[in-house]
């Protein structure tokens, strides 16, 4: 984000600019420099795809160059019922060493065990002693800095992290705390507590539709092909000018599609998402329902799967995952709430199935809610060891057991 020209310099990711959003980048810079607490929160909402998380970065990297202090998360769906991830996510990382010292130890040790730093050798932790400490670790850290707190997909913070962070919000003056929300907007999505505890004290920056110049911008950086203009006014009016929809459905109008003909392609953007998916073969989505529950997936773990590393090809070419630090990720979280969500009744026994793969157990007690002592116990299914990922199954095909291990797993390996 530049100053002069806000969004000039902006990225939308490795290499691609920001655009047609000039006005919603100067509104996050403006809350950035906004001192004597104006307002505490900024909330970027708007429906999925709509480029929040893009704007959320942005503000991210506009702090990084003005010395904030940062605590960021960005959780994800399947997280969202593991207790305390998100604050942990937000705490991680060499920030938080710099005060741990200078907190009392009880909430210290509250902090740590919490973030399965320490051992729980003193019983169950105190939410008080550990929305102190958070209170604590925020006011110390902004003595010498602002601090910046922002949560992307606020939608998913799990309802402890929530609770711990409202009640440490409420305490604190607002002069050197900025919170940046975003949230994707759904029917009947109901507000976190974190939210409700700043109404009054947040400004939101509802993204509406991109400009069909703005679109034809973004689509020419990302393919390098112009499009006609009545093909651009095509995709325009049927992603609404949502910028993901509106690369989705670059992806599969041809090139001389007939802009007067009907919509040769899914109307909504997950719909859309589904049948791009549904085209991969049958062992890539499978792995990919694993994916999604994880975050992530590692060749080590798609082996003790029983896979193949070359399973998840497929799904690279077509972009949806990307090889990035040793692991394989979603390229969008769209993706991952696709696959996730239609899995329905048999998130359990992914979970399940995960739990047996994953050979580290903090990770496990980190990532599985079955497996965390202080996370609401799941029991094992009788299925567990199966998964039944009937969402990749063309309608009418008998339900069939997959991921099933093809070995014990090497007990050198230690990543997921
Ligand atoms: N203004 C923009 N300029 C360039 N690219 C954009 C812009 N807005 C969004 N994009 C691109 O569109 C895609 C979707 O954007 P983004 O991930 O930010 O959406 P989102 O609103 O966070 O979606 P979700 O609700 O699923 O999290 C990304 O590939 C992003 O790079
Ligand atoms: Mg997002």
């Amino acid at each position: 984000m530049s100053r002069d020209h806000p969004g000039s310099a902006a990225r939308a990711d490795a290499g691609n600019e920001i655009v047609g959003r000039a006005g919603e980048l100067t509104t996050i810079q403006g809350f950035l420099d906004a001192t004597g607490a104006v307002e505490m929160g900024l909330l970027i909402e708007g429906e999925a795809g709509t480029g929040k998380s893009t704007l959320w970065e942005a503000g991210l990297a506009y702090a990084q160059g003005h010395s904030f202090h940062m605590l960021r998360a960005r959780p994800a769906e399947a997280e969202s019922g593991m207790p305390h991830s998100g604050l942990t996510d937000l705490f991680e990382g060499a920030v938080l060493d710099e005060v741990l010292a200078e907190i009392s130890p009880p909430r210290r040790r509250a902090l740590e065990v919490t973030m399965l730093r320490a051992e729980p050798e003193q019983g169950p932790v105190d939410d008080r002693a550990l929305a102190l400490a958070v209170r604590d670790v925020v006011q110390l850290l902004g003595r010498d800095h602002r601090v910046l707190l922002a949560i992307d997909d606020v939608q998913w913070l799990d309802p402890a992290s929530s609770g711990t962070l409202a009640f440490a919000l409420r305490r604190l003056p607002g002069d050197h705390l900025h919170v940046l929300l975003a949230r994707r907007t759904e029917a009947g999505m109901s507000v976190s507590e974190l939210e409700a505890v700043l109404r009054g004290r947040f400004a939101r920056l509802a993204l509406g539709p991109l400009s069909v110049e703005a679109l034809h911008q973004l689509l020419l950086h990302r393919f390098g092909t112009p499009y006609g203009r009545q093909t651009m006014l095509r995709i325009h009016q049927q992603s609404r000018g949502n910028p993901l929809f509106a690369l989705e459905l670059a992806r599969v109008l041809q090139a001389d599609t007939d802009p007067f003909g009907p919509a040769p392609v899914p109307a909504s953007l997950e719909r859309l998402v589904r049948t791009r998916l549904s085209a991969l073969p049958g062992p890539t989505r499978d792995l990919l329902a694993l994916a999604s529950a994880l975050g992530s997936i590692s060749d080590g773990l798609v082996r003790r799967a029983g896979f193949d590393a070359e399973t998840l090809q497929p799904a690279v070419a077509a972009q949806v995952v990307e090889r990035r630090d040793g692991d394989v990720r979603f390229t969008h979280p769209l993706f991952s709430t696709v696959v996730y969500e239609a899995l329905g009744g048999e998130r359990r026994a992914v979970h399940a199935r995960l739990a047996t793969l994953i050979e580290d157990p903090l990770l496990r007690a980190r990532r599985i809610p079955c497996c965390a002592p202080a996370i609401s116990p799941c029991r094992r299914t009788s299925r567990a060891g199966h998964l039944l990922t009937s969402w990749t199954r063309p309608s009418g095909s008998p339900s069939r057991e997959a991921l099933q291990p093809s070995q014990p797993s090497s007990p050198s390996r230690r990543s997921a």
